[in-house]
C-alpha cells in the first residue's frame, strides 16, 4: 500500500501550563483532526527564553514543513526565529511577536487595541477622574509592550486620569499576588488597576482582599476565557470589573498553516476580533461559550466514533485480504 506523504507542523509554545494556552492547543488539535496526514510536533518552553531558543534550534534541525511559534519575550527570541525564516521554513507567529517582523503570517488579536480599549473603559468607569495602576506581563513580551502602548495612548486624552504604580506580574497569578501585597501602600492609593491578564487580575484581587481596604478598587483584565476560575467567571462574580476578550487563535493557526502548505491564498496579518466583556454582556458570553463547548464535545465524540469505525473497517479488510490470498 502506498503511504501518503506526511506533513510535519511544529509548534513552539512559550508556556503550556495555563488555561489560555491549553485552550489554544485544544483548538489546534481539534482542527488538526481534520488533517490526519499531519504530524504535529509540540514543545513547551515553560516561560523560559533560553529553553525556547534551544527548542527552536532542535525543531529547526528536524526540518518540519512549517513552524508555529509564540515567542516568550521578543528580543531574545528574534535571532533564532529569523534564522528559521531565512532557512526557508515557513513561520507562523502567534499571540506574541518577535521584534523583526520576519514571518509568513501572524495570528492574534491586536494587543495595542486591547490596551487602548482597557484605557478608555477604565477612564469612563472612573468618571474621567482618578488614579490607575498597572500589573504588567513580562516586560519583554510583545503583548506587554503593545498593551502598554495602547493603554497609555488612550489615557493621554483624559487630563483627570493619572498613572500611579506599575508592577511586573510576569503574566503569573502568584507573582502578581505576591508583588501586589508587597506594594500595597502604592496600590491602595489607586482607584483602578489594569492587569494585563485575568489571572494576574485575580491574584491582585486576592491581595487587595487580604489587605482589607476601605474603598473598592476596580480591576480590569484581559483574556475573558470561559471555564472555572477564568475571566468570564471572574467578571460574572464581580471579582473583575471587565475583561478584554483575547481569542487564542489555535484554529486559525492550523487553518493558516494548511493554506500555506497547500499553496492556497492566505493573509499575512490575521487579526482576531476583541471586545469588552463586563456586567452588561457577560451572561450572554457565558451562554454562547457554554454552547460552543458542548458542540465541540459532540464533535470530539463523533470523531472518536468515526475512528472506531475506521479501525473496524481496516480490520475487516485485513481479514478479507488474508482469506483472498489463502
Ligand atoms: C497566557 C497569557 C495570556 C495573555 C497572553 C499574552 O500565557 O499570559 O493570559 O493574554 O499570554 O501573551
Amino acid at each position: 500500500v502506498e503511504k501518503k506523504p506526511t506533513i510535519r507542523i511544529a509548534f513552539s509554545q512559550c508556556v503550556g501550563s495555563d488555561a489560555w494556552r491549553q485552550t489554544m492547543l485544544e483548538e489546534m488539535r481539534r482542527e488538526l483532526s481534520f488533517h490526519p496526514d499531519v504530524e504535529f510536533i509540540y514543545r513547551d518552553a515553560d516561560n523560559s527564553n533560553e529553553r525556547q531558543i534551544e527548542q527552536l534550534h532542535e525543531l529547526r534541525s528536524m526540518r518540519p514543513d512549517l513552524i508555529i511559534v509564540s515567542p516568550n519575550e521578543a528580543e531574545p527570541l528574534t535571532p533564532v526565529v529569523d534564522q528559521i525564516f531565512q532557512h526557508g521554513i515557513p513561520v507562523i507567529v502567534t499571540d506574541r511577536k518577535t521584534s523583526s517582523g520576519l514571518y509568513h503570517a501572524y495570528v492574534g488579536a491586536d494587543n495595542y487595541e486591547i490596551g487602548y480599549m482597557a484605557g478608555q473603559y477604565l477612564a469612563r468607569r472612573l468618571g474621567y477622574v482618578g488614579t490607575i495602576s498597572e500589573i504588567t506581563g513580562l516586560p519583554g513580551s510583545s503583548a506587554t509592550i503593545e498593551r502598554q502602548r495602547g493603554f497609555h495612548e488612550a489615557l493621554k486624552s483624559y487630563a483627570g486620569i493619572r498613572l500611579k504604580t506599575q508592577i511586573n506580574g510576569q503574566w503569573l497569578i502568584d507573582v502578581a499576588k505576591r508583588r501586589a501585597a508587597q506594594q500595597m501602600a502604592d496600590l491602595s492609593q489607586s482607584d483602578a488597576i489594569f492587569a494585563y491578564n485575568d489571572q494576574m487580575g485575580f491574584g491582585t484581587y486576592q491581595a487587595l482582599r487580604k489587605a482589607a481596604l476601605k474603598h473598592p478598587i476596580k480591576i480590569v483584565g484581559v483574556d475573558a476565557l470561559p471555564g472555572d476560575n477564568n475571566g468570564l467567571q471572574f467578571v460574572s462574580e464581580k471579582v473583575l470589573d471587565a475583561s478584554m476578550l483575547y481569542p487564542t487563535g489555535g484554529k486559525e493557526c492550523i487553518q493558516t498553516a494548511m493554506a500555506i502548505l497547500t499553496g492556497q491564498p492566505y493573509q499575512r496579518e490575521n487579526t482576531l476580533s476583541t471586545l469588552v466583556v463586563d456586567s452588561s454582556n457577560v451572561q450572554l458570553m457565558k451562554l454562547q461559550t457554554d454552547k460552543i463547548i458542548s458542540q465541540q464535545a459532540d464533535i470530539d465524540k463523533q470523531q472518536g466514533l468515526f475512528a472506531e469505525q475506521q479501525q473496524i473497517f481496516s480490520n475487516q479488510q485485513r481479514v478479507l485480504n488474508i482469506l483472498v490470498v489463502s
